[in-house]
């Protein structure tokens, strides 16, 4: 498959910065506006530093994704401004992007995104040009956003006169010019809360970018998805590691039934993402310890359709995105979201069906006593012909028998 690492990347990365904006099983675009609002007033006062920025727009919210969101609207805005999950996002953001090749510096503008140039932001109250100066110019594109959202009949002068407000106290007044002179003469910013193109300008944007610098292009895509998956994983209290072990156990089988090498590595992607529209499920779902309702269980249901979204956007992974939709598929027909039987489920999906049976057996879950591996490999027995393939099944059981989990 013909690799072009930077344009894989962006798309990844755009992927990323999806899940983390889903809502209420919307795709929210606040991110990509940001994303193109302050890139073009880097542009202007920190050209050098345009894509970091771009990158570090796009994910600069990636610290609150396992923010339990239910318990923090029931707080006062006051209170969730100050509770310790708020101060602590922007490092753990941080910490994140860190990890993704050639964004370090990207890090340290998320670090500083909440800052304030009086002196009065988190986490480190740094004030003035202490502050990374791209983090000023996310400032003001989140700052202009918000006030889009809710004014959106706002004209030009109105707007910077809102804005002006801010002027020396969320942002300095060099930041503040320069989003004046793009709001001046850059239409498509002045009228960006309209949705619809929204997606083509970022990935013309993306192309028009200084390249990234890698230290070492040699598993940039996987180093990644794997912080990818960590991100998928982070949003479920129980689901540590989960993306993580199914994408071994799925790897360890299909390199036990000699499929070939493109199958490998067609599947270690496709296992490390399965789960990646579990963002869009509220927190209370996901980690409700009872049974759930019959409305809530349908939102579950929906994961592998918005994977399979989520996933489409990304070149590469075009041809995994039937796997990923029919990961929950029952062998019987009994599955969701299609109801596909037998060899209707594209095989790698049958694959992961049982590897994310066994990891879920064979983890610690509320109310589920964790299985030995020779109990879980019983029970998938057991559903031979119902849930599962019965070869892929044989397949199994020589292939997890030796493991420790
Ligand atoms: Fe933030
Ligand atoms: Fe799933
Ligand atoms: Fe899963």
């Amino acid at each position: 498959m013909e690799l072009n690492l930077e344009s894989s990347f962006s798309q990844i990365i755009n992927a990323l910065s999806q899940i983390i904006a889903w809502e209420n099983h919307q795709r929210i675009f606040h991110a990509w506006r940001v994303a193109v609002l302050a890139t073009e007033v880097a542009r202007k006062i920190t050209p050098e530093d345009t894509s970091q920025v771009f990158y570090a727009s796009l994910l600069y919210d990636v610290g609150t994704v396992s923010i339990d969101e239910t318990s923090l609207k029931k707080l006062s805005l006051d209170q969730q401004r100050t509770h310790p999950v708020i101060l602590e996002h922007p490092v753990k953001g941080s910490k994140i992007v860190q990890e993704i090749p050639g964004l370090e510096q990207a890090a340290e503008i998320i670090m500083d995104h909440h800052e304030r140039w009086d002196g009065n932001g988190y986490p480190h109250r740094k004030r003035d040009d202490e502050i990374n100066f791209g983090a000023q110019c996310l400032r003001i594109a989140e700052a202009y956003d918000f006030y889009l959202q809710d004014n959106p009949q706002l004209d030009y002068d109105q707007t910077m006169k809102q804005l002006g407000e801010q002027k020396n106290k969320e942002f300095c007044a060099s930041v503040y010019e320069a989003f004046g002179e793009v709001l001046a003469h850059n239409q498509y910013c002045r009228e960006i809360n309209r949705d619809e193109c929204l997606e083509e300008v970022i990935m013309e944007l993306q192309q028009e970018l200084p390249p990234l610098q890698f230290q070492s292009k040699s598993d940039v895509i996987g180093v990644t998805l794997r912080v990818f998956a960590r991100v998928i994983d982070a949003k479920h209290r129980y689901t540590s590691g989960h993306s993580q072990r199914v994408s071994q156990y799925s790897i360890l089988l299909v390199e036990a039934l000699h499929l070939d090498h493109d199958e490998v590595s067609r599947i270690k992607w496709a296992s490390l993402l399965h789960d990646a529209g579990k963002v869009a499920i509220p927190q209370y779902i996901l980690n409700k310890p009872g049974p759930l309702s019959e409305e809530e269980y349908d939102l579950v249901k929906r994961h592998p359709e918005i994977t399979a979204e989520i996933i489409k956007y990304i070149d590469i992974f075009k041809n995994l995105v039937a796997v990923v939709r029919h990961h929950h598929e029952h062998f019987n027909g009994q599955g969701y979201p299609d109801k596909l039987e037998t060899e209707q489920i594209p095989y790698l999906a049958r694959v992961i069906t049982l590897a994310d049976a066994f990891d879920a057996m064979t983890s610690p879950r509320p109310y589920q006593r964790m299985k030995t591996i020779q109990e879980a490999l019983t029970e998938l027995e057991r559903q031979k012909g119902n849930q599962f393939d019965g070869e892929i099944i044989t397949q199994a059981k020589e292939t997890f028998l030796g493991l420790t989990v």
